[in-house]
């Protein structure tokens, strides 16, 4: 039986492939595993992916698995993705963030409310008109806070230049991750 969505991480990537072309540039800011860049090589084929990660075993290991299957359209960085704007010059088209630790990494590295809100800010200066950023947020202990934060930041954006919504499930624990979609606007709205 098909289903609609399973996990946010997957409702995050329904909402990117709808706006994304085969030119685009695009931004992974929480390379991890690499499960969101290598989705987005695979979107980007004439284009380019940068992805950051703080953890260098984390670039390391996309770094081996590049090479194994061929990506050749992957900037991996390990740098903070509070930075981003020191190594992107282009209009990105996307920005995925996947907040939280790890998963079977060191769970005490971990996203932090103010280097995300900083690295949301720079996102929104470089997303083309029309461009999304996803944001995957846990509220477990920590993410909690760093939810809140984010969605205090994001309200008070004005409605006519971006369109913003969470998307959670209502029916899991109050640990469940939601997905935060912001939409730059592509025209100023009157009707709003
Ligand atoms: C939930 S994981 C990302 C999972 C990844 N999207 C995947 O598909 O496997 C969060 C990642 O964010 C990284 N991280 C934490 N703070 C960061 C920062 N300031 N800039 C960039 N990455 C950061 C962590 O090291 C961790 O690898």
């Amino acid at each position: 039986m098909f289903s609609i969505v399973i996990k946010a991480t997957q409702m995050a990537q329904s909402f990117v492939e709808k706006k994304v072309c085969e030119y685009d540039y695009a931004i992974d800011a929480t390379l991890g595993n690499g499960k969101d860049t290598i989705f987005l090589s695979n979107l980007l084929k004439r284009g380019i992916v940068y992805s950051f990660d703080i953890q260098k075993i984390a670039v390391d290991n996309f770094k081996e698995t590049a090479n194994k299957l061929n990506i050749s359209n992957v900037i991996a960085i390990n740098d903070g993705h509070e930075n981003m704007d020191k190594y992107v010059n282009k209009k990105v088209k996307a920005i995925m963030f996947n907040l939280g630790y790890l998963p079977k990494g060191d769970i005490n590295i971990l996203t932090k409310p103010e280097t995300t809100i900083t690295a949301i800010q720079k996102g929104l200066n470089l997303l083309m008109v029309g461009g999304i950023i996803t944001i995957v947020a846990y509220p477990h202990e920590e993410g909690m806070r760093e939810r809140e934060e984010i969605l205090n930041y994001l309200k008070s954006l004005n409605p006519k230049d971006y369109a913003i919504m969470e998307i959670g499930f209502i029916n899991r624990t109050s640990s469940s991750p939601s997905v935060i979609v912001v939409e730059k606007n592509s025209t100023s709205r009157e009707d709003i």
